[in-house]
């Protein structure tokens, strides 16, 4: 029996490990452990996707909380070595670019253990990303790389990674897409509006189809307070002409508390700010939307496979597939009005969906890994 210890530790890592843990458990050859670092610990950034995702109790929660990425990655790194000693796995397998990713590969190759990156070879090309940072550090030590397209493959090659180390098995976070989404699209619309007392309801106040998703918690657009004014006026300025409803990262929402922005945002009747959704119901809601206006990884995937227009309101992707084939744009926050006017009167992107992105990438995963000699 091998034993594989699985981090997740942030949001968006969740609906990758949650296919994988379904197709481990009770394999006669793989143990999985489950690693949860805490770096996301709130119901509705962690709690409720382990739920709708029937994602079984982490084994081990290192529970390390917010902190400066300095610190954030020391404890983990000091939680995970004592794991891995503990433990003694065969393999580390991380997913994604957070900072849990980043720290948790270090560990594990500097106790000589070997060490799988699943989304590995993204790259930006942008370092002011600490995503990009995670990314580089995890690929130039990890052993062996899943990736998700084959621009990745390419990156990992230039980089000097040789092509037996390299799978392209396809997207994990779309496995959970195909899996879930007849359930999620029985989840109810209906959701309580923050600093206002009432609620909105797609179909009631509104049809489907007659709106805009925002999403927006990168530091570069959200933790500057002119581009968050900025930002918050084109949201204004959009959600004249199609509401928007914006279920909005904790980062983002402090932020907007501490640069005084609250009373600009109330002053838009139709710009609708809510919890971070859960699973279920932020699929059904970006499924049943006119577009998504957004600054995230994870969502250019999403919104790709579900052919809705998606605009991206960053400089760079790591994932240019989406882009090439997919119905992903990147635009500057001063395009974005002229963007959505396009897409109001028709002018929208579609595309199709790129190979292997099929709801199978679980069971290929598990295959490399019976197959793995290392
Ligand atoms: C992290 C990832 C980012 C990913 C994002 C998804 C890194 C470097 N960044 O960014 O790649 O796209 O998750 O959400 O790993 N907070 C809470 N409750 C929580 C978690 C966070 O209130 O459960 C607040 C804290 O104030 C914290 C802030 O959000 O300081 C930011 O959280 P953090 O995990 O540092 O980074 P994210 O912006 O979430």
């Amino acid at each position: 029996m091998k034993k594989l210890i699985l981090v997740a530790g942030a949001r968006p890592n969740f609906m990758k490990i949650a296919p994988l843990m379904h197709a481990l458990l009770g394999h006669q050859t793989i143990k999985p452990v489950l690693v949860h670092t805490g770096q996301h610990y709130d119901a509705n950034m962690s709690g409720q996707f382990f739920e709708e995702l029937n994602i079984p109790a982490p084994d081990i929660n290192l529970e390390v909380g917010s902190a400066s990425h300095a610190v954030q990655t020391a404890r983990i790194m000091e939680g995970f070595e004592g794991v891995c000693l503990r433990e003694k796995p065969d393999y580390v397998m991380v997913v994604g670019d957070v900072n849990s990713t980043a720290a948790c590969t270090l560990v594990a190759s500097k106790l000589g253990i070997k060490t799988i990156h699943y989304e590995a070879g993204l790259r930006s090309n942008d370092r002011s990303m600490p995503e990009e940072i995670n990314r580089l550090v995890t690929d130039s030590i990890s052993d062996v790389f899943i990736t998700t397209s084959v621009d990745a493959d390419e990156n990992l090659l230039r980089e000097g990674i040789t092509a037996d180390k390299i799978h392209m098995l396809g997207n994990l976070m779309i496995d959970s897409l195909v899996a879930n989404l007849t359930k999620a699209q029985s989840s109810q619309l209906v959701f309580p509006l923050l600093n206002r007392n009432s609620n909105i309801q797609i179909g009631k106040d509104f049809f489907e189809g007659q709106y805009g998703v925002l999403t927006f918690h990168r530091p570069n657009n959200v933790d500057d307070p002119e581009s968050l004014l900025r930002l918050v006026q084109m949201w204004g300025k959009i959600s004249e002409q199609i509401p928007l409803i914006f279920p909005v990262h904790p980062r983002t929402y402090k932020n907007i508390v501490k640069f005084g922005l609250q009373t600009l945002i109330d002053s838009y009747p139709s710009l609708f700010f809510i919890e971070p959704l859960g699973y279920f119901q932020f699929i059904h809601l970006i499924k049943d939307s006119k577009f998504t206006l957004t600054d995230s990884g994870g969502i250019q995937e999403e919104t790709t496979y579900l052919n809705i227009p998606c605009l991206t309101v960053r400089p760079n992707t790591e994932r240019p597939v989406t882009v090439w084939e997919g119905s992903n744009k990147l635009i500057k926050t001063s395009d974005i009005l002229t963007e959505v006017q396009q897409i109001l009167v028709g002018n929208c992107k579609r595309g199709k969906i790129p190979a292997f992105w099929d709801g199978h990438t679980a069971e290929r995963i598990v295959k490399m890994l019976e197959d793995l000699n290392i």
